[in-house]
């Protein structure tokens, strides 16, 4: 018996990096997969991947900032699968770079969008199903460490990011009674596009930088931030709703 056999799952997100990282692993561990993202090409080629892998996948287009957009992913979940047990609502933004007298009111508008309210519509979409169905679920957030122990220069990304911890929690109390457990995992610095660039663009030297951000000297593989998710979304993880699980190579404790 594998760890997610039977179970539908729906990853934002996931045409690349972490996202794609985790729809891999939830599928190699029997996972009935959604690949949701606003890149499609890639989104495809990943489904591609993980069916020719002998794993079951499918794409939907989503931008997670747009209310009806969502409500479809979920929709073609339901018309694809049948159901839905698990999300992981990993899609977010390349953080800003800018303090706060600094930055364009776009930006925070955009960012916002996503990391913040892209997470709460995904949230209010997957819980109306989970409750229709009647047989709870889980769902994983991906914040951040920028959520709990932030870095200079990022304001809005880091106020998303304790936001999608606020929501976690919040939700997590309202729906315990109907068997939803909900928790977030934060990330440290993982080796995807996402963290790749924004080093090119301070021009901080990745090997300097992995000692500063991790005890264990080196940035996460995707495969390792998948993996608390996983358990997370497993019966194996029953007894935890309202948690943030830190994934950081100990970067919060130093
Ligand atoms: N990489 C890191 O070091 C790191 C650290 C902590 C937390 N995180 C968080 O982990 C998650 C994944 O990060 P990553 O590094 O894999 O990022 P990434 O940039 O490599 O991938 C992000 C994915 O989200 C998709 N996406 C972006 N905006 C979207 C939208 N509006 N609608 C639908 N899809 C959208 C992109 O197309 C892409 O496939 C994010 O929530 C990020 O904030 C990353």
């Amino acid at each position: 018996m594998k760890k997610l056999d039977g179970k539908v799952a729906i990853i934002t997100g996931a045409a690349m990096g972490m996202g794609a990282a985790t729809a891999e692993l939830f599928a190699q561990n029997g996972a009935k997969v959604v690949v949701a993202d606003f890149n499609e090409p890639l989104g495809r080629e990943q489904v591609s991947k993980i069916n020719a892998a002998g794993g079951t996948a499918a794409f939907v287009y989503v931008d997670v900032s747009n209310a009806e957009d969502v409500e479809k992913m979920v929709q073609f979940t339901v018309e694809t699968y049948g159901r839905l047990d698990v999300a992981v609502n990993n899609a977010a933004r390349t953080p800003d770079d800018k303090p706060l007298a600094e930055m364009n009111e776009d930006v925070m508008h955009q960012l916002l969008a996503v990391d913040l309210k892209g997470v709460a519509l995904c949230l209010k979409y997957e819980i109306m199903q989970m409750l229709k169905q009647d047989t709870g679920g889980s769902i994983i957030n991906i914040s951040s460490v920028s959520g709990i122990r932030p870095q200079p220069r990022n304001p809005m990304y880091i106020a998303a990011k304790h936001g999608v911890i606020g929501l976690t929690k919040s939700a997590s109390i309202d729906y315990a009674d109907k068997g939803i457990r909900i928790n977030s995992v934060a990330p440290g610095a993982v080796k995807t596009p996402m963290l790749m660039q924004a080093l090119e663009h301070f021009g901080f030297d990745p090997v300097a930088y992995a000692k500063q951000l991790s005890m264990l000297g080196r940035f996460a593989e995707a495969s390792e931030i998948a993996e608390a998710s996983m358990w997370l979304a497993s019966d194996e993880a029953s007894y935890i709703t309202g948690a943030v699980l830190n994934v950081d190579g100990g970067y919060t404790s130093m």
